[in-house]
């Protein structure tokens, strides 16, 4: 159950205790080893709790907060030497009859060139205990808030949002190249653990508290994240969960957050979501979620994936820990009643980016798998949708793209032919033998128009007409990223 949160005054010490103790992601890994780590992930602490019976600092910190079990009082006295009564006084840790354990998590966690430490409620669930979640629970990092963190464009920029912060997982990420990082959150708790995780990381956050864009109305960003509470449910739940249940039916929060960014975003500033959406019977995905789309944005949506209302509704009940208990049957069968009603067949996953100061759009359905981080491929994708392509622009195919022929053995031309990325967004995309044959010949010397003229003559067809059937289908290759301006 939700507990106080640890004073500010408690990070130093307690950063430097974690320091010397070497508990860091890879000394955690090497520690527990491949098997024991994936077991972990799977919420099983048995192989890990066998890898840390030595009693040393790291050992001891893996036990208390990674698989959330006693540890000795001598134990947790060297690993975190003169902090475990304050820890306790502060909320961190519990202490009875020689023994010690953690009341919040604090984990070590990292990207390719930084390490921190990240303080959150515990996880739920571990060993198949029952699943029970209070109201402010603050998440730690999800699957979701690093699908976030690896779609956030990281340019140097002056002003960064963390809509909903949560934890500050996404603040630590902006904090490395936002000059001021701004997180907002309904729950208090999470802007606590927040301002302590700034003060464990030696960063500043500016913690401010409200509702979406209320607590920065009138404020211009560089970059907003948001992973905000999306699940999607008729909103009459009588015990939500704040960090998923936003209070407002179906995906309306989705759908505000996305209309409100142009007016808290800073001329080519990009605001990323990571996002449920209804997909209605009648009217397909893209058309509905188009809608929501600031006319003074470029947009780039993806849609990743798709569940059946049963499906969600199971995986949501679960999170919550309601499988097997009391009325389980009677939510779930109310909650698709619910879906059936609003004639939602399913429901989308995927990523809203926005960039002020286009109108470009492209909403994808690709649930196959990208380069991480995939930041970079959509910055790249927005430089594209903004290229000046004619018959004198110099174009090079992308280093990374391959092409794919298949057809029966021995056939003189092949059946279908697939330019394939292997990089950034990793399309594929099915092209005629011109195509083909335009793409090949773009090595950045020769220009569209000469390269449109050669086939003409090799294909014996109107270079006019060529030209005219061909000239969309560069652009488009151009847009997707297949070739660039030279
Ligand atoms: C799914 S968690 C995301 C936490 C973190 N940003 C991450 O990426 O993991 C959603 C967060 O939004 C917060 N939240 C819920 N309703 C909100 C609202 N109306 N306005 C702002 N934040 C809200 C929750 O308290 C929670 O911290």
């Amino acid at each position: 159950m939700p507990s106080a949160v640890p004073d500010r005054a408690l990070a130093t010490p307690l950063r430097d205790a974690l320091g010397v103790a070497g508990y860091t992601v890879g000394a955690v890994d090497d520690l527990l080893g491949a098997a024991a780590g994936a077991a972990l992930h799977r919420h099983e602490t048995a192989p890990a709790l066998r890898r840390t019976t030595d009693g040393s600092p790291l050992a001891t910190l893996v036990r208390l907060f990674l698989l959330q079990t006693s540890v000795r009082r001598e134990h947790a006295d060297a690993a975190l030497p003169g902090l475990v009564e304050p820890l306790v006084a502060g909320g961190l840790l519990l202490a009875s009859a020689g023994e010690v354990r953690a009341v919040l998590d604090c984990r070590p966690y990292a990207d390719d060139s930084r390490d921190w430490w990240v303080v959150s409620d515990l996880t739920p669930g571990l060993d198949g205990r029952p699943i029970r979640v209070a109201a402010d629970h603050v998440l730690g990092v999800t699957p979701a808030s690093t699908s976030l963190a690896q779609l956030t464009t990281r340019d140097e920029v002056a002003r960064a949002l963390d809509l909903g912060t949560g934890c500050g997982i996404q603040s630590l990420h902006l904090s490395s190249h936002a000059r001021k990082v701004v997180a907002t959150d309904v729950n208090p708790r999470a802007l606590a653990i927040t301002d302590l995780n700034a003060a464990l990381n030696r960063i500043e956050v500016e913690t401010r508290a409200g509702s979406l864009w209320d607590p920065v109305a009138g404020e211009r960003f560089d970059v907003v994240t948001c992973n905000p509470p999306f699940v999607i449910s008729p909103a009459t739940d009588r015990d939500p969960l704040v960090y998923r249940d936003s209070g407002l039916p179906g995906d309306q929060v989705v759908e505000t957050i996305v209309r409100g960014a142009t007016s808290c975003l800073a001329d080519g500033g990009w605001c990323h979501v990571v996002a449920n959406w209804a997909i209605h019977e009648d009217q397909a995905w893209d058309e509905r979620v188009g809608r929501w789309l600031p006319a003074d944005c470029d947009a780039l949506v993806v849609q990743r994936e798709v569940l059946d209302p049963s499906a969600y509704v199971e995986l949501w009940l679960k999170d919550a820990g309601r499988h097997g208990g009391p009325g389980y049957l009677e939510a779930y069968d109310a909650w698709l009643g619910w879906f059936e009603q609003q004639g939602i067949a399913g429901i989308g996953f995927g990523w809203v980016n926005l960039r002020r100061g286009g109108s470009a759009r492209e909403l994808l359905d690709h649930p196959y798998a990208v380069e991480q981080p995939v930041a970079s491929a959509v910055g790249e994708w927005a430089t594209a949708q903004h290229a000046e392509v004619d018959e004198r622009s110099r174009l090079s195919l992308r280093v990374d793209v391959v092409q794919e022929t298949r057809g029966d053995p021995g056939a003189e031309h092949p059946e279908t032919i697939v330019l394939r990325q292997r990089r950034g967004l990793c399309r594929a995309r099915r092209v005629d033998t011109v195509e083909a044959a335009l793409a090949g010949a773009s090595d950045g010397e020769l220009t569209v128009g000469q390269i449109l003229e050669a086939l003409s003559v090799l294909l014996e067809r109107d270079r006019d007409e060529l030209t005219a059937a061909y000239l969309p289908a560069v652009r488009s290759l151009v847009r997707q990223g297949f070739l660039a301006l030279s």
